[in-house]
């Protein structure tokens, strides 16, 4: 089960939903890949057996993410891939498994990337988990306020206070990634674009996609106005467009 999601930033009551899982017996795995970085999380609060998050996500560099479990559940998983490190012996006859967690990390690490990601890690954790979590609902409901005041525009899911730090919109009459290349070339505004590997969620709104802003602890006010700005003037060109055509 997901967090938070990625499509419209809703946090989900994810141990409501692990109670009765494991009532049920099963197994929980929790994909936080968009909570992680935005607040403490752990296995016993989200009542999960395991936990995946996206370490680029949490200031890392890309290609490091962390998968934590408890050992019972670990220890019903066998290894998906073998490689270097993950046995104590091999031959002809077969093999001894390395433990835990050697037996699952196959081949050499990307240490490179995992020592970036402990300075990245020690940046957020220095902010505070609470001054990170403030910042991002600040600027949250300022994106949502200055981008739904724009004639066109329309923002995608629930109201800005049940959104963590994503804030998902689209410009009437414009793809996605156009309104995407645009703030990219026009204001120097990096935002995701697409239907964020959820097409399901779209296609029941009639929607192709959203643009995406991710907030973060190193986004600021003018970050905020800067993008709100390049919309408002995408916006009143497309309306302009639209008027001539009539
Ligand atoms: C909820 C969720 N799960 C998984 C992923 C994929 O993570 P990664 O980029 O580390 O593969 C993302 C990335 O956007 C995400 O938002």
């Amino acid at each position: 089960v997901v967090h938070v999601s990625n499509a419209d930033g809703v946090a989900l009551p994810v141990a409501k939903v692990a109670k009765a899982a494991r009532a049920a017996g099963a197994r929980v795995f929790v994909d936080a890949a968009q909570s992680a970085a935005h607040g403490p999380i752990g296995l016993d609060a989200l009542g999960a057996d395991f936990v995946a998050v996206s370490l680029h996500k949490m200031l890392g560099p890309s290609g490091v993410g962390a998968l934590v479990g408890r050992p019972e559940a670990w220890d019903e998983l066998g290894p998906f891939q073998l490689g270097g490190g993950t046995v104590v012996s091999s031959g002809p006859e077969g093999f001894e498994l390395a433990p835990r967690p050697d037996r699952f990390e196959a081949g050499l690490s990307n240490f490179a990337g995992l020592v970036a990601v402990e300075a990245g890690l020690a940046y957020l954790t220095g902010l505070g988990w609470d001054g990170v979590a403030a910042n991002d609902r600040r600027l949250n409901a300022r994106a949502t306020q200055g981008l739904q005041a724009i004639q066109g525009v329309r923002v995608i899911g629930p109201v800005a206070s049940e959104r963590t730090s994503i804030v998902p919109f689209v410009v009437d009459g414009l793809d996605p990634h156009d309104v995407a290349g645009y703030l990219d070339e026009a204001a120097d505004v990096a935002v995701r674009s697409g239907a964020h590997c959820v097409h399901s969620y779209f296609a029941r709104r009639g929607l192709t996609g959203t643009v995406r802003a991710s907030l973060h602890a190193y986004n600021t006010p003018e970050d905020v106005d800067r993008m709100v700005a390049a919309v408002a003037q995408l916006a009143a060109s497309v309306r302009g467009r639209s008027a001539k055509a009539i």
